[in-house]
């Protein structure tokens, strides 16, 4: 098996009494598109605070190249290449558009991927770019939040539902710029989202988390059929026993 860029083993999280993930182990490739997909409440942003260093693990290992990034900081792990968005994007509500990407790009300490209005082109804001960041529809805050993460120059992007909150031909070309990202790029993506037809038609593979444990990893087709992953979305148990 090719080695893995992004990497856990054995990673759990307790909060308190609650345990949100048990045992979770995941490889991404170099270049993979991988979504990490489940119920709510499964655990999926809590692994991306994990991996990002905003929270610590209570238990496992999880490795960058080889390096390991529990115990890191999360702008050492930014630094390191693995840059995010967040389910409820945050950019900063009194820049701009434009202002936002260059903030992000100062922070990086990496060679951005493109120059800020390249990204901002990209992503479809270049027309918004002086709209203060408070008036961007949430859907364009996530676009926003990608072109930033880009800024970043990373090698890894980790994407919380990107997509929510964009109309169905948003979500198609974003869709498509995610495919074109990858490949201009060669970028990692390791994405968290609902909107399955979009993100099963482009990832390379699925891992699918189900009360804080990974229940099926493999080919999006054979995951989205696998018994146990209806069972976690539906309640269906499959089989012939009606009386279930
Ligand atoms: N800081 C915290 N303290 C206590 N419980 C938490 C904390 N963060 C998350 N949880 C709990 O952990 C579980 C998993 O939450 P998480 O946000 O990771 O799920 P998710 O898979 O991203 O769900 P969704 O699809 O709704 O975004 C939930 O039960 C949540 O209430
Ligand atoms: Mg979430």
């Amino acid at each position: 098996m090719a080695q893995a860029l992004l990497e856990g083993v054995g990673v759990s999280k307790h909060f308190g009494g609650l345990t949100v993930l048990r045992q979770v182990s995941f490889r991404v490739s170099e270049g993979e598109i991988v979504t990490l997909i489940g119920p709510n409440g499964a655990g999926k942003t809590t692994l991306f605070h994990l991996i990002s260093g905003l929270h610590r693990p209570s238990a496992g290992s999880i490795r960058f190249e080889l390096s390991e990034l529990v115990g890191r900081s999360p702008h050492t792990i930014c630094r390191m290449g693995i840059a995010r968005t967040f389910q409820t994007p945050r950019p900063f509500v009194d820049l701009t558009v434009s202002e936002n990407v260059a903030a992000a790009g100062r922070f990086a300490g990496r060679p951005p991927l493109a120059p800020p209005e390249e990204l901002l082109a990209l992503v479809g804001l270049a027309e918004h770019a002086g709209v203060l960041s408070r008036h961007l529809p949430a859907g364009w805050r996530k676009l926003l939040e990608l072109a930033m993460a880009l800024a970043l120059g990373p090698r890894v992007l980790l994407l919380d539902e990107l997509l929510a909150g964009l109309t169905p031909a948003e979500v198609d070309r974003a869709t498509a710029l995610l495919r074109r990202i990858r490949d201009r790029w060669g970028l990692t993506l390791f994405w968290v989202e609902h909107i399955m037809r979009a993100v099963m038609g482009i990832a390379d593979r699925a891992i699918v988390l189900h009360h804080g444990e990974v229940i099926a990893d493999g080919p999006p087709r054979a995951v989205a059929g696998d018994p146990r992953v209806l069972e976690a979305y539906l309640g269906y148990k499959g089989g012939n026993d009606h009386g279930n």
